[in-house]
């Protein structure tokens, strides 16, 4: 069969809606495509659990500990399903991992950001999970199996979440003028850096008419940031707090809420490595790969004992 008649019948799944698997005929670019995403966002989430991390062994109470340590290990766990959704587009975890740790892979600039007070852990369940999950709904009918199956999943412990990082919020906003201040505080530093989580504005995405085409995306930058607006714009007004933007205001014509635009410098300098924490962010990881070396050695050496005791038998 030639390659235009693999790609007819590729391109005819799609728009019949039947999921690409990883043994089907796919175009080098689509599988290039979407070891990029994939690994990219199974980064994220393993990259994310950082800035979180840090506020384990502070939270003001066990409750909160606990709950805070449920959802990091949740964070692993999307990185575990995503970092397997990537091997299954034929690279190894160990190259995924590498482009990591040389710089080569990005990650989800949000999370070059420092978490400065326990409100920002709620600022952080509230909006920057928030953001995700528009996104991740999406995926779930991406057209990649594996990648829209592990969405799933990974979608329902996000709203969990969410609603965690609000109720966080929530907490503070009716608490002592302190607990006020620390909540707006962390609302406006955490608010611009979750809109840039969107990406570019469409018309300055290199990928997206691809993306859409093959049935990635489902909906523009634009749009979901626009979508993720509507949402906060309003649940800001049940904490009784508010957005930092002047420029914020419902349309009634569009039935959106009109805001102002995002400060692309900072968006472009953290995407380059120039972010409060991008280099902090990939030592712990390198450090975390390497501290691990004998426990993949161990495993490895018991997994081959065990195969060559079950010859053996
Ligand atoms: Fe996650
Ligand atoms: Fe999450």
């Amino acid at each position: 069969m030639s390659v235009q008649d693999l790609e007819k019948i590729f391109q005819g799944k799609i728009d019949d809606e039947i999921k690409i698997e990883p043994k089907d005929w796919m175009p080098e670019k689509y599988r290039q495509s979407l070891i990029r995403q994939v690994s990219q966002h199974a980064h994220s989430e393993i990259v994310g659990m950082l800035p979180e991390g840090n506020w384990i062994t502070r939270a003001p109470s066990l409750k909160r500990k606990a709950i805070l340590l449920a959802k990091v290990q949740d964070e692993a766990g999307h990185g575990l399903y995503l970092y397997s959704a990537t091997e299954t587009l034929g690279v190894t975890r160990e190259q995924t991992i590498n482009d990591l740790h040389s710089g080569k892979a990005k990650y989800s600039s949000i999370f070059n950001y420092p978490t400065l007070t326990w409100a920002d852990i709620g600022a952080i369940g509230w909006l920057v999970d928030g953001a995700a999950i528009l996104n991740q709904v999406m995926l779930t009918r991406t057209s990649f199996g594996p990648y829209a199956r592990a969405m799933v999943r990974i979608c329902k412990e996000e709203s969990f979440h969410q609603r965690q990082g609000f109720e966080i919020l929530l907490v503070l906003s009716t608490g002592s003028k302190e607990q006020k201040e620390m909540c707006q505080d962390a609302i406006n530093r955490w608010w611009w850096p979750s809109l840039m989580m969107f990406g570019p504005h469409d018309s300055e995405s290199t990928h997206f008419d691809q993306s859409m085409k093959w049935k990635i995306k489902r909906k523009s930058n634009d749009e979901l940031r626009q979508n993720f607006v509507d949402m906060i714009a309003e649940q800001v007004k049940v904490l009784r707090m508010t957005l930092p933007d002047p420029e914020l205001k419902w349309k009634e014509k569009t039935g959106h809420y009109d805001f102002g635009e995002i400060n692309w410098e900072e968006f472009w300098n953290v995407v380059k490595g120039n972010g409060p924490c991008n280099r902090q962010r990939l030592e712990a990881r390198r450090k975390a790969w390497q501290d691990g070396q004998w426990v993949r050695e161990a495993a490895g050496a018991y997994s081959e004992k065990r195969k060559v005791r079950s010859q053996a038998a």
